[in-house]
């Protein structure tokens, strides 16, 4: 089945906010599903990823994220709210989405020089994850995170 990542409409994110599941733990690392609608800034972008039509991951690419991250430079994009639905968990479909959104961020974003991001220490599978679609470690901490310390990562566009 095609996988592809779309911008989403607000309707696609409260249907897909309504059906999907995460551990308890695993919800911590992004915010709380039912927060997610309220902690998208106007200023962000809400990309689905899409199986066959069907949104199974959700992220949020924010272009003024230097605005509140001292770490990241102008022209450098924020990566968050990034989450597979615990249904597709384990199938390879997280580190796929990441590896897509090199190209939709080169097509959409023309001036993005990189996609920064921040992951909880404790986020293992999250952290595999960025590895696995190439993202590096920067080796800054981000000391802002609710649930502790968070790791500083970058992808080159
Ligand atoms: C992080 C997340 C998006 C990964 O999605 P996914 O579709 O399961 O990712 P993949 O299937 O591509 O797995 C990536 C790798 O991480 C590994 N992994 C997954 N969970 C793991 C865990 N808890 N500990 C260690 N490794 C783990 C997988 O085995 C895989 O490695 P492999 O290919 O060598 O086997 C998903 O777990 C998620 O939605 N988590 C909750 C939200 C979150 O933490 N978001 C990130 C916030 S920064």
């Amino acid at each position: 089945m095609i996988l592809k990542l779309n911008p989403i409409s607000r309707v696609q994110l409260d249907r897909f906010l309504k059906s999907v599941t995460l551990s308890e733990e695993q919800e911590k690392y992004i915010g709380g599903i039912r927060e997610y609608a309220d902690s998208v800034k106007k200023r962000e972008h809400v990309v689905g990823l899409l199986l066959g039509g069907i949104v199974i991951g959700i992220l949020k690419l924010d272009p003024e994220y230097s605005e509140d991250y001292p770490f990241a430079g102008e022209k450098e994009l924020g990566l968050s709210g990034f989450l597979i639905d615990e249904k597709y968990q384990g199938e390879g479909y997280g580190t796929q989405c990441l590896v897509l959104l090199k190209g939709f961020v080169m097509k959409n974003f023309v001036e993005a020089s990189a996609v920064c991001l921040t992951v909880n220490f404790r986020n293992k599978g999250a952290i595999k994850c960025y590895l696995k679609s190439g993202f590096s470690d920067t080796g800054e901490i981000f000391f802002g995170g609710n649930v502790g310390p968070q790791k500083v990562m970058r992808l080159s566009i």
